[in-house]
């Protein structure tokens, strides 16, 4: 399905038209569809009926309650990488059971508010988080159920910025390394180790890393298993890609397939972690045209947001789609498509084929649904943007603009500040 097309010369988010939005809540904002969460969803576990995995969705691509909420009631579980993400996903109604939680640094506090609220699984990075582990999970008279985060050693052939699976990382424990973590693990105190976790990388469009980092895996478990080490668990991670650019997707359908004949064989309970997946394709960032700079050199399409609201280009080199939301069939100008921010960073991508656009235009950025409000901040005194959620003709304000008034309200004047000014 596409959550996102034209209806009557205005692109639409189901049935709500996107200029009719940018009336009602101003710009820019983001607007998330219910149908296409919804689909994404029911696509990905249609692809493991079999299996009926645990599906976790990564709240770290979109921590927006009404997200999470959305594909909870679809019978998603949580990946949370934090004790804030904990808190979000238990108030969205995720069920502490179905909740993992990832991450190279869970403090104690985190540990010990994780044990308390029952998780389904940690999954370790490193041996001294073990260590802490058992500790906390002692001084609490509780068990801890962990897996090990295995670091397969694998180039995810993605961003430098978004892979994780190769043996430099910061993640997951190296091969040297785990003949320890799985001693310690099964007998340090009031640890129940359950399995392995893994996660090569994000926005992966090819199979081959998958293939050998499962392939890994399974040598793992089989080698663990001939030394009577029980293994029930293995937790695949995320990372599938969506095409940002049109470029190749890495099929669901082989993805299970690859899952199914490499690590079918060993019965293991599966859980997987997806978060762009889910999200990326339901959501857009609608924006107002401020200036159309035509250069001598370019044409510069200046637009009310910036890197702030949307940071993947400057970040990682992303190129996310843009288009014209109301549709035309002039011929196009080529633009580069820019912020107000005061970064030369703050440039959502050269070259862009759009019409000859002028100030109060609308356009959409495609895909933004994963790690964009996710990840936005109030850089350059900006507001932090409002977050809308269609389904079918309604919408709902999921979030409100945090207007620059009120984020100064969470600030306060030193005690000294004002006899310095009076000096
Ligand atoms: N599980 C773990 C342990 C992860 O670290 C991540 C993502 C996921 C699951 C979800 O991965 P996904 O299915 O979304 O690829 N900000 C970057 C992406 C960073 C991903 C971090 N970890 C971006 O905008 O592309």
């Amino acid at each position: 399905m596409t959550a996102f097309s034209y209806r009557g010369g205005a692109l639409s988010a189901e049935s709500v038209s996107l200029e009719a939005l940018a009336a009602e809540v101003g710009t820019p904002f983001y607007v998330y569809s219910t149908a296409q969460l919804q689909a994404n969803y029911k696509n990905f576990a249609d692809a493991f009926a079999g299996e009926k995995p645990l599906i976790c969705y990564a709240v770290k691509a979109n921590a927006n309650q009404a997200v999470i909420q959305t594909l909870a009631a679809c019978g998603a579980g949580a990946d949370i990488t934090s004790i804030g993400e904990m808190e979000r996903a238990l108030a969205a109604g995720v069920h502490p059971e179905k909740i993992v939680f990832s991450g190279v640094g869970k403090d104690r506090n985190e540990i010990t508010a994780a044990l308390i609220a029952g998780l389904h699984q940690l999954n370790v990075e490193s041996i001294p988080e073990l260590r802490l582990i058992s500790q906390v999970a002692v001084e609490l008279g509780r068990t801890a159920p962990v897996a090990l985060r295995v670091n397969p050693d694998v180039a995810a052939g993605t961003w430098d910025k978004t892979a994780t699976g190769h043996k430099e990382s910061k993640f997951g424990i190296e091969p040297a390394q785990l003949d320890e973590a799985v001693k310690l693990a099964t007998t340090l105190p009031d640890l129940a180790f359950k399995g392995f976790a893994m996660h090569i990388g994000s926005n992966v469009s090819d199979h081959g890393p998958f293939r050998i980092a499962f392939e890994r895996l399974a040598r793992l478990v089989q080698d663990w298993r001939t030394c009577g080490v029980t293994i029930e668990r293995l937790d695949l991670g995320g990372g599938l890609n969506i095409p940002y650019r049109g470029e190749k997707v890495a099929s669901l359908a082989d993805y299970a397939k690859l899952v199914r004949d490499i690590l079918g064989p060993l019965n293991c309970k599966l859980a997987f972690e997806p978060g762009r997946l889910l999200v990326g394709t339901a959501g857009m960032l609608v924006s107002r045209v401020t200036h159309a700079k035509k250069a001598v050199t370019k044409n510069f399409l200046i637009i009310d947001a910036g890197m702030n609201d949307l940071v993947r280009p400057a970040m990682y080199g992303a190129r996310h789609g843009i288009q014209p939301v109301r549709e035309s069939s002039a011929s196009r100008l080529t633009w580069d498509v820019v912020g107000p921010v005061c970064e030369t960073a703050d440039l959502f991508g050269e070259a862009y084929e759009l019409p000859d656009l002028a100030a109060g235009d609308l356009v959409a950025i495609a895909f933004a649904g994963a790690y964009g409000s996710a990840m936005a901040s109030a850089y350059n005194g900006r507001a932090l943007i409002p977050e809308i959620m269609v389904s079918g003709g309604d919408y709902a304000v999921v979030r409100r603009r945090i207007s620059v008034a009120e984020q100064m309200g969470w600030e306060a004047l030193p005690p000294w500040a004002a006899s310095a000014q009076a000096g």
